[in-house]
């Protein structure tokens, strides 16, 4: 991530945070989480409103630099064996490694094609057939190729919403990440396209270590193999979703996964 081939060839996990703390100007919200993230695995971000799952999963690729006063005051964070806090990251590489999916689809304004070919070309691509070839498996990965093929050069902002979030998702893997990161895709959606997207996650998985922040229980359910429960910017449980959902070991994971709070 210094360099794109810098990846150290066994690093035991995909993300690794340690005694993590993190403020918002003299405010802090993350509180010494411990986390390491399985690779090839769906892993979700679950509590309360509030509770910093966005601000943890915004650290994964550090946009929360973007925001004045936001900044790491204690532990660090390894992606591929890499820490990200390395004077020397390149965090346009770093970005492209690992991609994000936002609440809010935000397809460029741009043609269903250049939305895809757009990434590639900025990460320096010119091969006119490879991109043909790129834009056309990743709208088949997200199944969106048969009902787009014909209006490639249409605007993306003429497909239904699960579309275009499905088209920011191709738009995504087209530069192949090693990582996906998803702040709810899902809450702006019906149940038809939550569906469509869970189903697409589940097969994106075996090529992507996939990080999902839902506020939608069934969702994290039916989809997470990990689940990470945070209670006021702790981390207050985390394991095997089937196992935290059965049987959770702290009475506050309990209780809001059976609805007592939320
Ligand atoms: N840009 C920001 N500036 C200051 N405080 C923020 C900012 N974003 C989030 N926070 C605060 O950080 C805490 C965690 O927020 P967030 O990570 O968005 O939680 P969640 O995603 O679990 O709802 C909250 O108290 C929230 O008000
Ligand atoms: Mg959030």
């Amino acid at each position: 991530m210094v360099s794109d081939d810098s990846t150290p060839a066994a690093a035991p996990h995909a993300i690794a945070i340690e005694q993590l703390r993190f403020a918002y100007g003299e405010r802090q919200v993350l509180h010494d989480i411990d986390l390491t993230i399985p690779s090839h695995s769906i892993t979700a971000f679950i509590g309360p409103s509030g509770c910093g799952k966005s601000t943890l999963l915004r650290c994964l690729n550090r946009i929360n630099d973007r925001i004045p006063g936001a900044r790491v005051t204690q532990g660090k964070i390894s992606i591929a064996g890499i820490d990200l806090a390395r004077p020397d990251l390149d965090l346009q590489v770093l970005r492209r490694r690992v991609g994000m999916v936002f609440q809010k689809w935000n397809p460029f304004p741009k043609s269903i094609y250049d939305n895809i070919a757009y990434g590639l070309r900025i990460h320096g691509e010119t091969n006119r057939k490879l991109i043909d070839e790129r834009v056309e498996e990743c709208l088949t990965v997200v199944s969106l190729w048969d009902d787009v093929k014909d209006r490639l050069k249409s605007s993306a902002f003429g497909l239904s919403g699960g579309q275009q979030q499905r088209l920011c998702i191709a738009r995504t893997i087209a530069t192949r990440p090693d990582i996906i990161l998803m702040d709810e895709p899902c809450s702006a959606l019906d149940p038809l396209s939550t569906l469509k997207i869970e189903e697409l996650l589940l097969d994106l998985k075996k090529d992507y270590t996939i990080v999902i922040v839902t506020h939608n229980l069934a969702q994290a359910s039916r989809c997470s193999d990990e689940t990470a429960f945070f209670y006021m910017g702790k981390l207050i449980e985390y394991g095997k979703t089937v196992t935290m959902f059965s049987t959770p070991s702290v009475p506050q994971t309990e209780a809001y996964i059976s609805g007592a709070f939320g």
